[in-house]
């Protein structure tokens, strides 16, 4: 799709669909405005809208060039949140494809927003709801049309929103870079070929790759990378990214790590397959997070230095594949008695998070599918965070919160009091592997914290990474949770006054 930015007048556009959103109780403010025949044709349209949130109406002016013009309500301004006009934005894209408009425009509305902010969103919202994903259907949804040319309407700070229509254009764009990588079928995402796949990505965006193989990770010594393959006849994979610019603030990294299960049967605890193993092709949405967030940082020019690793492989029982009651020997050292296979996320990411230290990085922030019970307490909506509590784990939890906030990938705290450790000890190992029935996603973040020594940030997005029934800008099936949340956490660290 391609994304511009225009300040002609609204009568000389000259398009399929003309999408005007509006606040609640000013559409015939709104219709005045604008006069001529878009004006008047919306003033008669109005009695049957208002301007609610997402309220749509579609009309059709006598005269002039553009033949559908369509409100789309934002609500009451001053309750405006970059949410309402990402939704708006959705609103918008669901109106042109059921017009069947391949050009569409779309007006900047007022609100207490910069028009950066609000070319960012529209575009995020209209981009996000237009996607599908159609890799193996004969004949895609032929009753669809895609938008091939969408004009963002700016008023006077046509720069700004440039800025913004582009930065939202890119997230976007990384955004789906992920739900592709979701929705791929898992035979053609193995270890090796999601590696492939990274290394292209690098080429094309400019950053650094390196995939080891098997006897790299075997010299790292990652008894968990290594024991949860076993069962596999697929080889492991540690993708290591790398995004260094000349002019980056930093010299330790922003480290960035992705569960990269490219699918977790369960191994011998075997998942049931209804809906449980069914959609575990999702099980590497953390990784594919990650690999968003980097094409989006080096195609945003972001001068920061930031690495993403991504620890690779599948989950499956096999002849050899590891057991209730194995004992691995970590990367870190430590060793974990594996008591359910199930609970594999953890201990590839472990591995990963202990290697992290040889950066000194500033800080890490990890991303996970990694408990069922994180969606049994939040949702598919909000996914869980957690950090170690320290003297700077507020400020860390403001930061994160805030790009989530920002982003409309949501968060919300779990808490990561000492004593959810006691629940991890083992009999014959430094720690098992499993906690008992209670509070599953902190005693799973607890078991990352043994193999941290830097200020740390883990998320489980179980749940928000892949709907069964979509949302407003989220088809169901990969929802690419994650990115855009990345991707302002780190802009705003490079960034800190340029919010
Ligand atoms: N990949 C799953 C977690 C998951 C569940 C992701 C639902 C998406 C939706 C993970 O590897 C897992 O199976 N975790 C177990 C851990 C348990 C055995 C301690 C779980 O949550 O049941
Ligand atoms: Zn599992
Ligand atoms: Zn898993």
């Amino acid at each position: 799709m391609k994304v511009s930015v225009t300040t002609l007048s609204l009568k000389d556009l000259d398009v399929d669909l003309l999408i005007i959103p509006v606040g609640q109780s000013l559409a015939r403010t709104r219709a005045a405005q604008i006069g001529g025949p878009i004006g008047e044709a919306l003033s008669t349209a109005l009695m049957d809208f208002d301007g609610r949130p997402e309220e749509t109406l579609l009309c059709y002016p006598a005269s002039g060039r553009s033949h559908r013009v369509a409100v789309v309500g934002l609500g009451y301004l001053e309750e405006v949140t970059r949410e309402v006009l990402r939704r708006a934005g959705a609103a918008g894209a669901h109106l042109a494809m059921k017009t069947k408009a391949t050009t569409v425009a779309l007006c900047l509305p007022d609100s207490e927003f910069s028009a950066e902010v609000t070319g960012q969103t529209l575009a995020e919202g209209y981009m996000l709801a237009s996607y599908e994903y159609n890799r193996y259907k004969a004949h895609p949804d032929e009753e669809r049309t895609i938008t091939e040319r969408l004009v963002l309407h700016a008023g006077t700070d046509e720069k700004s929103a440039r800025r913004g229509a582009e930065r939202g254009r890119i997230e976007a764009e990384a955004t789906i870079t992920a739900r592709d990588l979701v929705n791929l079928s898992p035979h053609e995402k193995t270890p090796t070929l999601l590696g492939k796949m990274v290394e292209r990505f690098g080429r094309k965006y400019g950053y650094e790759v390196s995939v080891w193989d098997r006897s790299d990770i075997e010299k790292e010594k990652m008894g968990g990378l290594l024991g949860v393959n076993r069962g596999s006849l697929e080889p492991p994979v540690m993708i290591e990214m790398t995004w260094k610019p000349g002019k980056a603030g930093n010299s330790r990294p922003v480290v960035l790590v992705g569960k990269g299960i490219v699918f977790d049967t369960g191994g011998l605890s075997l998942k049931p397959t209804k809906d449980s193993m069914d959609h575990m092709k999702a099980d590497m949405a953390g990784a594919a997070a990650v690999i968003g967030a980097m094409e989006a940082i080096a195609r945003l020019d972001v001068p920061l230095y930031v690495m993403g690793l991504i620890p690779a492989t599948d989950n499956r029982p096999g002849q050899d594949a590891y057991v209730p009651g194995d004992v691995l020997r970590m990367h870190s050292g430590k060793t974990v008695e594996v008591l359910n296979t199930d609970a594999e996320g953890r201990l590839i990411l472990a591995d990963a998070l202990s290697y992290a230290k040889l950066y000194r990085p500033e800080i890490v922030l990890d991303l996970a599918t990694l408990t069922g019970a994180q969606v049994v307490a939040l949702g598919s909506q909000v996914a869980a965070v957690m950090t170690q509590e320290d003297v700077d784990a507020e400020e860390r939890m403001n930061a994160v919160m805030a790009a989530a906030e920002r982003s409309g990938d949501l968060l919300h705290p779990m808490p990561m009091h000492a004593h959810y450790a006691d629940a991890l000890k083992s009999n014959v190992a430094d720690i098992k592997n499993i906690g008992n029935r209670e509070a599953g996603s902190v005693t799973a973040a607890k078991f990352l914290e043994h193999f941290v020594d830097y200020p740390w940030v883990h998320i489980d997005m179980a749940g928000p990474s892949f709907l069964k029934t979509g949302l407003p800008y989220r088809p169901a099936g990969g929802t690419g949770f994650g990115v855009r949340l990345l991707t302002e956490f780190i802009r705003d660290y490079a960034y800190p006054k340029k919010r």
